[in-house]
């Protein structure tokens, strides 16, 4: 029976990062990973594969339409979807190796197969063979991630009714594509059949897109999508779905109640959330029960049982992989003795549709709610040299200050590469900037970054190029 000091159960962003920070400090350290590759939901059919097929189809979409002709670029673009899902699976394999590398270069263990609690300080794997090895540890990190929820009555099989991960990989571009849920996965994946040419249909529950989301910004996002021809449905329930060889039946009907009415596609994605994965864990082996949503809580990331820890997808906060990441260093540092926290406050959330949506701190709803004060300043690309010359001049940036000391309390953007700017807002809110430091700090023209500074000028009204 081998031991070590810290076991990883999961290989995802939040498995992989505690591996890595663990053997960085010495720490005899293994990760158990099932899957035949590491990285997780993340690097295997979430994040990474979906956006290597959200940067193909934008370039599809603005070669095949009026985006390249206007600037005088004429081509004819034909579609190969077998090659763009082969560098994207190219792609994937390179970042997955890449893990397997720094775990050499970290001194961490792969171990491969499902892992399982067996008692305090044990756990035991099974591989692909049905082989069956026992491991000790003084702390178990529990980082098993999540999967697709599922909807009743729309059974995913992954034929004609999909979850993220067959929607990643369509055999062929559908002509009628309902998504189920208007959140991220939705509007992402929606965006990249949308491109390659399929009529797209959106479904949600709410009567709003992308819930929790600072109300005005989404808003915006949804006429941007809904001007690119996604249709929204939006207050609708979906309460049958019935696949057929070539397509899917629905029924819907208003999520207050009323007429239903049918609809036809020939694929359905559902896309209503994701839930914790803890399934043949055993968690009752050592007395850990998860919640009513099938989520493990902590405190400073310990369960209630000591030495056993859990981080990511499997327990509280949003379902990201650098919110992962954060607590996979903070519970590591932990381990190791040292005092390490997450500002759950400051976790950044993208959208990386076109335009992109990107987010961090307060939105207007949860201040009204709190009854907080504060003021906004907005600046919209459309005054943006650089978005402008770029022709991408969509949405506008968002601060919100606090009333009284114009500290930065939540910055919304939606706009031209958004993902890539909002990292500056979260580095000033981490130090308690005011919307006037960022105003008073010179900002590289021409930039679409120089919307961030113009929006933080007009929290007090003093945007200049408007
Ligand atoms: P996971 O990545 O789910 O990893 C858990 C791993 O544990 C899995 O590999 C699983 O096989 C393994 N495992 C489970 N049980 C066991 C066991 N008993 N024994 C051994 N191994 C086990 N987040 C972002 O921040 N940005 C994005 O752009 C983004 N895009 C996404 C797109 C899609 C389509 C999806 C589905 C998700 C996306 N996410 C994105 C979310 C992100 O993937 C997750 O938040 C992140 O992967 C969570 O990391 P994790 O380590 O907690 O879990
Ligand atoms: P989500 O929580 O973002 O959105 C689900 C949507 O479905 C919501 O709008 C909800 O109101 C709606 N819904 C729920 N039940 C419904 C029903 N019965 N009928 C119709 N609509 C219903 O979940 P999603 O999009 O599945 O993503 C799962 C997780 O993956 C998210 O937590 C997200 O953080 C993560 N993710 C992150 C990405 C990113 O950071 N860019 C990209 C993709 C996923």
């Amino acid at each position: 029976m081998k031991s070590y000091d810290v076991l990883i159960i999961g290989g995802g962003p939040g498995g992989y990062n505690a591996a890595i920070r663990a053997g960085q400090l010495g720490l005899s350290v293994a990760c158990i990973e099932g899957r035949s590759t590491l990285g997780g939901t993340c690097l295997n059919v979430g994040c990474m594969p979906s956006k290597a097929l959200l940067h193909a189809s934008e370039l599809y979409e603005a070669a095949s339409g009026a985006e390249f002709a206007h600037l005088g670029i004429e081509v004819k673009p034909s579609l190969n979807l077998a090659q763009m899902m082969k560098q994207k699976e190219e792609s994937v394999t390179g970042l997955t190796k890449g893990i397997e590398f720094l775990f050499r270069k970290n001194k961490v263990d792969w171990i491969k197969g499902w892992g399982r609690l067996d008692g305090a300080g044990k756990v035991k794997v099974t591989d692909d063979q049905g082989n069956v090895s026992d491991y000790t540890a003084k702390d178990i990190v529990i980082a098993t991630g999540s999967e697709p929820t599922p909807l009743p009555g729309v059974t995913i099989d992954n034929q004609r009714i999909i979850d993220s991960t067959g929607a990643l990989s369509l055999p062929q571009v559908p002509k009628h594509l309902v998504v189920i849920g208007a959140g991220v996965i939705g509007l992402e994946l929606g965006s990249v059949w949308r491109r390659l040419g399929s009529e797209v249909t959106v479904i949600e529950y709410l009567d709003r897109i992308c819930p929790g989301i600072d109300e005005e910004t989404a808003k915006t996002l949804q006429r941007s999508l809904a001007k690119q021809g996604m249709a929204f449905k939006l207050g609708s329930k979906v309460t049958q779905a019935t696949p057929s060889a070539d397509g899917v039946s629905l029924t819907l009907e208003p999520a207050a109640g009323g007429e239903a009415q049918t609809l036809q596609a020939d694929y359905v994605l559902v896309a209503i959330g994701r839930r914790p994965y803890t399934e043949g864990l055993g968690l009752d082996s050592v007395g850990l029960n998860t919640d009513k949503r099938g989520m493990l809580e902590n405190q400073g990331h310990r369960t209630s049982v000591p030495g056993i820890w859990v981080i990511g997808d499997v327990t509280s906060g949003p379902m990201l992989a650098h919110k992962a990441e954060d607590e996979a260093i903070a519970c590591i540092e932990r381990i190791h003795g040292k005092p390490h926290e997450v500002n759950y406050g400051l976790i950044p959330g993208v959208i990386y549709t076109k335009p992109e949506l990107a987010t961090v701190g307060k939105t207007e709803e949860q201040l009204k709610a709190e009854g907080r004060a504060y003021k906004v300043g907005k600046f919209p690309f459309m005054a943006n040299s650089r978005a402008k010359i770029n022709h991408e001049t969509e949405g506008f940036a968002k601060v919100i200050a606090d009333a009284e000391t114009d500290q930065v309390l939540g910055v919304h953007l939606v706009g031209p590469s958004v993902s890539e700017m909002i990292g500056e807002y979260c580095v000033a809110m981490e130090f308690a900037a005011s919307a006037e430091d960022i105003a008073l700090i010179c900002h590289p023209h021409p930039t679409r970054s120089e919307a961030l500074r113009q929006a933080a000028m007009n929290v007090d009204g003093m945007a200049m190029q408007i």
